[in-house]
């Protein structure tokens, strides 16, 4: 081994190491890593989405897998992030707008959809699907929630965020501060109210089949 080593060109000396180095400060990061979120009281990556999905929307989550909706999108953990993710969607979109938008995305998405709408576009079989499998998909997907903070809540994190102070300080102007309130320091209704709202359509609608 040693005897190779020498017989190798200054050059490749040079470039074996560095790569050996790599690979050894990647190895530690790793550890690092791994240690400081395996100690942390405080959970490094919070896992900001939930569901607690009714009877439809287990069935919905089902027909999410089998009708192959995850080649392009991510639920509930599985899946691909191709497309858009949509843990959480039930938090920015109500039952009635997911249920628009399966059966006629080019009418309900605010922009040119891509995928979705009529053929040849790749995602034109959904709009096809059953009216009561949409339905069920739709119920699905509104139980998707984001807890406060996520990515796809709507309201901020609760409390103080050094973060958001930080950017307050650096880009608003302090006339805004007299025009608008700050959402963080109001209570969570609007989004219990969307809640309601999306588990009362679904609810209707359960009744009628
Ligand atoms: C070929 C890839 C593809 C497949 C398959 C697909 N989607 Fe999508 N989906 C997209 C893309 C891309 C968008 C963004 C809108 C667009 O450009 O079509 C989207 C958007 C959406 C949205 C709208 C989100 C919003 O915020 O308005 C929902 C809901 C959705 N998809 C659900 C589904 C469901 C349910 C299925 C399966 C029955 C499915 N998708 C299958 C690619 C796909």
């Amino acid at each position: 081994m040693w005897q190779r080593w020498k017989r190798l060109k200054t050059g490749e000396k040079v470039l074996f190491g560095f790569v050996a180095l790599l690979v050894v400060v990647a190895v530690q990061n790793y550890i690092s890593i791994e240690v400081r979120r395996l100690s942390s009281a405080n959970p490094v990556r919070p896992i900001l989405t939930h569901y607690d999905f009714s009877g439809d929307g287990f069935h919905g989550s089902e027909l999410f897998r089998k009708n192959n909706c995850s080649s392009c999108h991510r639920a509930i953990g599985n899946g691909t992030n191709m497309g858009l993710d949509l843990d959480g969607i039930g938090s920015r979109r109500d039952f009635k707008y997911l249920e628009s938008f399966l059966r006629d995305p080019e009418g309900t998405y605010i922009t040119r959809t891509v995928e979705h709408g009529m053929a040849p576009k790749s995602a034109a079989y959904v709009a096809q699907l059953p009216e009561k499998d949409r339905h069920d998909i739709a119920v699905f997907l509104s139980q998707l929630r984001a807890d406060r903070g996520g990515a796809a809540a709507r309201l901020p994190p609760v409390g103080k965020s050094g973060f958001i102070d930080a950017m307050l300080d650096m880009w608003v102007p302090d006339s805004w501060r007299i025009m608008f309130s700050d959402i963080r320091t109001k209570d969570d209704g609007a989004d219990e109210a969307a809640k309601k709202g999306a588990d009362g359509a679904a609810q209707g609608n359960h009744n009628d089949h």
